[in-house]
């Protein structure tokens, strides 16, 4: 089975964590960015991100590579912002939807605190399922860095193998 972790991360830690999850299930990363980045210090790294997240945006993306038909499976990896995921994610499932049809739909989030089941709430009702195969909420592995997340992550890729 082939799978591709697609992921946005604006601090590292969904990128440490998709790293991680792509080399333990040997599957492909694709970093999506927006063209315009998000300010990411300070009150303007909230308050920017935050509304965007909470209205709804959809950030148009830098050029991606996602070859939907080389995989059966898709791990979307994304930061929690203000309880929900964060928009690059919104505006690359609207330009793939027919390209995630049947296909296994996994989901893991990184937080400071709280809001992580909300937000993969919230991404179940865009992508229109019941449930995804597998999720995984870690509270800020690369920041905060425990055996507790390592396991975790291990034991989301075993599932998933
Ligand atoms: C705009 C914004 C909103 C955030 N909202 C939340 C939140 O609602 N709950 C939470 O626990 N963490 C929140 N955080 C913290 C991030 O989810 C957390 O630090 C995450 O691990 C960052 O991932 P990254 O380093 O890959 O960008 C927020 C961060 C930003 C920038």
């Amino acid at each position: 089975m082939k799978t591709a972790v697609v992921f946005y991360s604006m601090s590292g830690n969904v990128r440490q964590t998709a790293e991680k999850i792509a080399e333990n299930l040997s599957a492909d990363l694709i970093e999506i960015k927006p063209e315009k980045t998000y300010p990411d210090k300070g009150f303007k790294k909230f308050f920017w991100g935050g509304k965007s997240a909470v209205t709804g945006e959809k950030p148009v993306l830098l050029p991606y590579e996602f070859d939907s038909g080389k995989y059966d499976a898709v791990i979307f990896g994304s930061p929690v912002w203000a309880s929900t995921f964060a928009p690059p994610l919104r505006t690359f499932i609207e330009e793939n939807r027919d390209n995630l049809k049947n296909k296994s739909i996994s989901v893991f989030m990184c937080m400071s605190g709280s809001g992580g089941e909300k937000a993969i709430a919230k991404l179940k009702a865009l992508l229109n399922i019941e449930s995804f195969e597998n999720e995984l909420v870690l509270i800020d592995h690369k920041d905060k860095p425990s055996e507790e997340n390592e396991e975790r992550i291990n034991s989301f890729c075993s599932y998933l193998e």
